[in-house]
């Protein structure tokens, strides 16, 4: 088990009603006037907005709305909101709905307390030392964005999608309540099954580290989200099952079912480019493609742990004389589990021809000069270029 630093300061607020407490707690912040930042209109529709602005008014907290939030989150939305800021003076800035608008609230969160182009920050510059107070009412368990040190946004002018890392990232609190997503669709539950998956399984494969306490917390989140999905699918609004699902968000991301291993999230960075460059794309989607590609260009460098995971999470039989077919097998099931929730399994699924190809590749080499990060060998141009070969069709 290699050295970590597990830190996860964020409050979660977990069940039915828990956007009722709100007001409460952000006064309990100190907040006075509250951003509440939101998407395309969804929360309206659920009755979920005037639910929070209830509590708010409860708690005697004044609020400005800023809503828009598109998918894939943009850049010139975040500036716009930190001019909100500043003219309504907020000092707290409160995310209702999925990853995209809580991403979008914490780059403005950001950007209003740096007083510095969010962009700088964002595309690679001298990170932000400092944020406003911001929590989040979640809507969509799958970017684990309520939790996690990261966000993402793009420039829609450039199309560069790109992650800022840092633990200002951690929400204050966060208020999960699981009937918030009755409303999701099943293809957003696939695209939130999918990307909640990713978050541990970035972290499950990486070479040379053992940690079996590590793994099995994986294992166990990664077969208890299998099992909520497939009901979710069927019945969105099961309980049990929207509740596993948004908790496994979370924990899926907030570093927990990492502790101890070094890992690159290889094909997050590859996902980012294309949903980047094709809006379209939504993230699981494009990470429902790309990941069993992925495994099945490195397995043979890792049979050990891709076995493992393809018997203990996916119900394959070892073979111990050819333990490559037990691995390969499980990459085989986690495919046809994708295709069975809903999700595209290959690059004609996603809408993305041969001819897309070198734009995407491009973008994520900086033309072709440097690699992906990659913890099973060099992930040069040439070598995403086969990754996206063998997406083509199912593995
Ligand atoms: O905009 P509204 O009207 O709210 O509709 C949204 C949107 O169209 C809809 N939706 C959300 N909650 C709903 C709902 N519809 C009905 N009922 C509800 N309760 O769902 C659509 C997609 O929403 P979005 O927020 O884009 O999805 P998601 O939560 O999957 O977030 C995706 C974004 O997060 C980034 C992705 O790259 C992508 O930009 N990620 C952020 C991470 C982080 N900050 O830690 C990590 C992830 O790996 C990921 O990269
Ligand atoms: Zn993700």
């Amino acid at each position: 088990m290699l050295n970590f630093i597990y830190n996860t300061p964020t409050k979660v607020v977990f069940g039915r009603g828990a956007e009722a407490q709100a007001g409460a707690e952000l006064k309990a912040r100190g907040a006075t006037r509250v951003l509440l930042h939101f998407g395309g209109g969804s929360v309206r529709r659920s009755g979920l907005l005037d639910k929070v602005e209830a509590s708010l008014r409860e708690a005697g907290l004044s609020y400005v709305e800023l809503g828009g939030v598109a998918p894939n989150p943009k850049l010139s939305l975040v500036r716009e909101g930190i001019e909100t800021c500043k003219r309504e003076k907020v000092d707290f800035v409160l995310a209702v709905g999925g990853g995209s608008v809580i991403d979008s609230a914490k780059a403005i969160a950001h950007g209003y307390a740096e007083g510095r182009d969010p962009w700088e920050y964002i595309s690679g510059g001298e990170p932000p030392k400092k944020t406003t107070p911001f929590g989040t009412v979640l809507t969509l368990a799958a970017a684990g964005s309520e939790m996690s040190n990261s966000c993402v946004i793009t420039d829609e002018v450039t199309h560069l999608k790109r992650g800022l890392t840092t633990e200002l990232n951690r929400p204050l609190v966060s208020f999960l309540n699981p009937e918030n997503t009755f409303t999701v669709s099943k293809f957003q539950t696939g695209c939130g099954i999918v990307d909640t998956m990713m978050h541990t399984m970035e972290r499950y494969f990486t070479p040379d580290t053992d940690t079996d306490l590590t793994d099995r917390l994986a294992e166990g989140l990664l077969v208890a989200v299998r099992d909520a999905g497939r009901i979710a699918i069927a019945h969105p609004e099961d309980y049990e099952a929207r509740a596993t699902l948004m908790w496994a968000s979370s924990l899926s991301h907030n570093t927990l079912t990492g502790c101890g291993h070094n890992h690159t999230f290889t094909v997050h960075k590859l996902e980012h480019d294309f949903s980047g460059l094709h809006d379209h794309i939504a993230h699981g989607a494009g990470l429902s493609v790309l990941f069993p590609a992925w495994a099945k260009a490195v397995y043979r460098q890792d049979v050990r742990k891709f076995a493992q995971l393809a018997v203990r999470v996916w119900g394959c039989e070892m073979d111990f004389d050819h333990p490559e077919r037990t691995a390969l097998q499980g990459i085989r099931a986690m495919q046809a589990y994708f295709g069975e929730i809903g999700m595209p399994v290959t690059m004609g699924g996603l809408g993305i021809t041969p001819a897309d190809y070198e734009d995407v590749v491009n973008l994520t080499t900086a033309n072709g000069t440097k690699c992906a990060p990659s913890c099973y060998g060099e992930m040069d141009k040439a070598r995403i270029l086969e990754i996206y070969r063998i997406a083509e069709q199912p593995v």
